[in-house]
């Protein structure tokens, strides 16, 4: 039977699916996509995948899809309406790249925490944490959403939040300090900034808008509202707060 043909009938074997597979999944073809990775996605999704700004990579589960197929049009085409960008690259470098973030879950790097997840799910309650961050609907807005924080963030960086919270601030988080020429003062996260005026989050009076000419000082401050928990908490309840969060992952056809 012709080369052609086979496959035709072997596609047809497995189905309507008919799927797309990676024709440049060999290791070769792993390590010259582990090259643009480095160069492209590491910034976003860490040097080994395990996530940063962007989703971890390396537990073979994708949120937007998880086919080779998915792989290919989200790292090719981006998501729109998310940072994630698009790539110029040829389908093959693509297809490379799918090789490489598929080797990541490959690796058993399990990343699973120590913790226990109730018990750290008690502690975010009775620790204060629920005054600043919301969890599905539940909690405060001075800090991001963590409803779905274990899909997005690695252990480490997990760990690293809770004792160390001044290491990584997102611009977002910056906190504005303004004193107005009356003497009033203000301090909250800067939504937006033009030429003559400013609109802040105040964290007492709520959403501002003031005129850059009745400022008598205005300054950022890069340093967390979170206070650091390094010294607050015993190691174990470290763990259970890492395993806690690190429960929190999205599920399909949920945001
Ligand atoms: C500027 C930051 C940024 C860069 C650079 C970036 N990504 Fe992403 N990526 C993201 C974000 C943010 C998401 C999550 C989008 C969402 O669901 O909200 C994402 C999502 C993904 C997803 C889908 C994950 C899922 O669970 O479905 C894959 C796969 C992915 N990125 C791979 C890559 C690869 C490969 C590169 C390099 C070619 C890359 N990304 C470059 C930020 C980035
Ligand atoms: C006073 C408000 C406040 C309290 C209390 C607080 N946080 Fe935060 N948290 C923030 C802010 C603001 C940020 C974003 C800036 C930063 O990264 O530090 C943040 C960031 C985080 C992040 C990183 C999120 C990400 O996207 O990477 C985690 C995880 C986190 N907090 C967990 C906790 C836990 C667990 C507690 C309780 C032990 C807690 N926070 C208490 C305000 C708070």
């Amino acid at each position: 039977m012709p080369l052609a043909l086979m496959l035709l009938v072997a596609a047809a074997a497995f189905g309507q699916e008919n799927e797309l597979k990676n024709p440049h999944a060999t290791p070769a073809d792993a390590a010259a996509g582990a090259k643009i990775f480095r160069s492209h996605c590491a910034e976003c999704h860490g040097l080994g995948g395990e996530g940063d700004r962007g989703p971890k990579l390396t537990t073979g589960v994708f949120f937007h899809g998880s086919t080779d197929a998915d792989l290919l049009r989200n790292i090719s085409d981006g998501i729109p309406g998310t940072a994630m960008p698009g790539v110029f690259f040829s389908p093959d470098q693509v297809w490379q790249v799918v090789a490489y973030v598929r080797s990541l879950s490959r690796t058993g790097s399990t990343d699973r925490p120590a913790g226990d997840p109730a018990r750290g799910g008690k502690l975010f309650r009775d620790k204060g944490c629920t005054a600043c961050h919301l969890v599905r609907g539940e909690g405060g807005v001075q800090g991001p959403d963590l409803s779905v924080i274990g899909s997005q963030r690695s252990v480490e960086h997990l760990r690293q939040a809770i004792l160390n919270p001044n290491a990584q601030v997102l611009r977002e988080y910056w906190v504005a300090k303004i004193t107005h020429e009356n003497g009033a003062t203000y301090s909250g996260f800067l939504m937006n900034e033009d030429t003559h005026t400013v609109q802040i989050l105040d964290f007492s009076r709520g959403l501002r808008s003031l005129s850059k000419r009745d400022f008598r000082k205005f300054e950022m401050d890069k340093a967390s509202v979170m206070p650091s928990f390094t010294g607050q908490l015993r190691e174990n309840e470290v763990n259970d707060l890492v395993a806690y969060l690190w429960s929190l992952q999205r599920q399909r056809g949920s945001q």
